[in-house]
C-alpha cells in the first residue's frame, strides 16, 4: 500500500508537500486519526503563511518584519482586511473610521464596571464582546462582504475601549479625547502616561503588528469554526478570546514573566529547567507547532525591540526589569542549546511579556494585548470564511467508547 501511495505522490512536483502529504498519510495509518489536527489542512486562506523550517512569516505576502518597520495598526488593519496595503487617503480614512467607532452603548459599559474582579480579563473581554451583539439586530445577515468588512472594522474599533473602561472604572473613559493613531488609543487604554511618549507608542504599534495574524493557529481555527455555523463575528470572536487565553496559547505571555519572576535570577535558571522536565512540565514560551527555527516574531522582539528599551539611557527600566531581562537572556542561551536537537526555540510569549512589563503593564492583561493585535486577523478570517463555499466545520471522531447497551431500571431504583 504504502508503494502504492508513493506512487500517486511521485507526481506532486513540491518536494515540501509531497513530505507533508506522506505524514499526514502516514499518520492516518498509524493512529487512524490526526491528534490536535497536526499539518491537517482545513481550509484555504490567503491571509498569512508560515514557512516554518526557514522561520518565514507574510501577511498577504509581506514578510512581517518589512510591514513591522515601514508600518503601522492602520497599515496592517487594511492589509489583512482587504488585502493590500493602503494608499495614504485609505489609511487616512480607516484610521479616522476606527477612531470615530470605538464608543461603546451605556448600558454595556455599566456591565463591564460591575464584573467581578476575579475574573481573568480575557473572560471579562470575551463576555463583553458577546454583550455588543446587544447593539447590532442585524448581525446575522452575512451575505455583503462590504457589511461584514464594516462590522469588522466597527468590532476591531471597540476592543481597546473594553479594556480602557474596564481597567479605570470610568464609564466616560476618553470622552472628548483626540488620538494620532489608533496605537496610540490602545496604549492610552493601558497607560495614559506613556501615550503621551511616541518612543513608547511606536513599540507598541510593532507589537501589535507581529501578533496580527498566524495561519491556522488554535484561535483563528475557533473563528473559522464558529463561524462556518454562521453564528455572529461575536459570537466568532469571543470564542477566539477564550481559545487565545490557555497558557499552550496566547496565554503564555503571562505564564513567561510569573516564571521568570519565580526564577529570580540568571544563575537559577539551568536548576529550574532540570525541575521542570524532571516533573514532565513544558518551559513556557518555549516550542511551537510550525516553527523548527526561531520565531520570526520572537527574533524580532529579541534584536529590534528590547535592545530600545533596555538601552542605557531607559528611564523606564528599574533593577527589578533588568532582572527580569538577565533571567531571560540566561533561559535563552540555555534553551537554545538544550534543545536544538528538539529544534525548540522561543516564541513571541517569550519575549513580549518583557516589552508589556517595561510598559508598566499588569502581567494578567498580557494577553488582552495579544488579542488586540491579533483580532486583525481573527476578523481578516471571519471575513474570507463566509466568501469562500462555506462549509460547516464537522471533523470526525474515532469511537472509543461502550458498544450500544441498554438502561436497566432496577440499577436505577
Ligand atoms: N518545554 C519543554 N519541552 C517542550 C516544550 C517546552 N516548552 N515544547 C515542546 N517540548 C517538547 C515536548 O515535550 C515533546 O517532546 P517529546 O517528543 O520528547 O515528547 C516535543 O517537544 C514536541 O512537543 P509537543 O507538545 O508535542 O508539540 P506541539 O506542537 O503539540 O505543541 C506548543 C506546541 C503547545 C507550543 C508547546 O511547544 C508548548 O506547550 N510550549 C509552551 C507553551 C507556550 O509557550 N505556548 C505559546 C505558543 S506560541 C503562541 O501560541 C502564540
Amino acid at each position: 500500500m504504502l508503494s502504492q501511495i508513493k506512487e500517486a505522490l511521485s507526481n506532486l512536483e513540491n518536494k515540501k508537500l509531497k513530505e507533508k502529504y506522506m505524514q499526514i498519510i502516514i499518520t492516518m495509518f498509524e493512529k487512524g486519526y490526526f491528534p490536535g489536527l497536526e499539518n491537517i489542512p482545513v481550509a484555504k486562506s490567503s491571509v498569512s503563511n508560515i514557512d516554518g523550517e526557514n522561520g518565514l512569516l507574510t501577511f498577504r505576502g509581506y514578510p512581517i518584519q518589512e510591514l513591522a518597520n515601514n508600518c503601522s495598526y492602520e497599515d496592517v488593519c487594511f492589509l489583512l482586511l482587504k488585502g493590500d496595503l493602503p494608499i495614504p487617503q485609505e489609511k487616512k480614512e480607516l484610521k479616522k473610521q476606527l477612531l470615530a467607532s470605538k464608543g461603546i452603548d451605556s448600558k454595556i459599559k455599566e456591565t463591564i464596571i460591575s464584573m467581578n474582579d476575579n475574573l481573568h480579563p480575557m473572560y471579562m473581554l470575551s463576555s463583553s464582546v458577546l454583550q455588543l451583539q446587544s447593539n447590532d439586530p442585524k448581525c446575522f445577515d452575512l451575505d455583503q462582504y462590504t457589511v461584514n468588512l464594516n462590522r469588522a472594522i466597527q468590532l476591531i474599533a471597540k476592543l481597546p475601549t473594553i479594556m480602557g473602561v474596564y481597567q479605570t472604572q470610568n464609564p466616560e473613559f476618553a470622552q472628548g479625547k483626540t488620538f494620532d493613531s489608533f496605537a496610540q488609543y490602545i496604549l492610552y487604554c493601558f497607560n495614559q502616561e506613556l501615550a503621551a511618549k511616541p518612543k513608547w507608542v511606536n513599540i507598541l504599534d510593532k507589537l501589535l503588528i507581529l501578533h496580527g495574524d498566524h495561519t491556522m493557529n488554535n484561535s483563528t481555527f475557533s473563528v473559522r469554526a464558529v463561524g462556518s455555523s454562521k453564528a455572529s463575528i461575536y459570537a466568532s470572536i469571543s470564542s477566539a478570546i477564550n481559545s487565545l487565553s490557555g497558557p499552550l496559547h496566547g496565554g503564555a505571555n503571562e505564564k513567561v514573566i510569573k516564571m521568570l519572576t519565580e526564577i529570580g535570577a540568571p544563575e537559577n535558571v539551568e536548576s529550574y529547567i532540570q525541575e521542570q522536565l524532571k516533573a514532565g512540565e513544558k518551559i513556557m514560551g518555549l516550542g511551537h507547532r510550525v516553527y523548527r527555527t526561531y520565531d520570526p516574531r520572537a527574533l524580532y522582539l529579541k534584536e529590534e525591540i528590547l535592545p530600545q528599551i533596555f538601552a542605557e539611557d531607559s528611564p523606564e527600566v528599574n533593577s527589578k526589569l533588568e532582572n527580569l531581562y538577565n533571567t531571560a537572556q540566561k533561559m535563552e542561551e540555555i534553551a537554545l542549546n538544550k534543545f536544538a536537537d528538539k529544534k525548540i526555540f522561543p516564541n513571541i510569549d517569550f519575549w513580549s511579556g518583557l516589552v508589556l512589563r517595561a510598559m508598566k503593564i499588569e502581567p494578567k492583561y498580557f494577553t488582552t494585548i495579544f488579542a488586540l493585535g491579533r483580532i486583525m486577523g481573527w476578523c481578516a478570517h471571519w471575513v474570507e470564511n463566509l466568501e469562500v463555499k462555506n462549509k460547516i466545520f464537522r471533523p470526525n471522531q474515532l469511537y472509543d467508547g461502550f458498544n450500544t447497551r441498554h438502561v436497566l431500571r432496577d440499577q436505577l431504583k
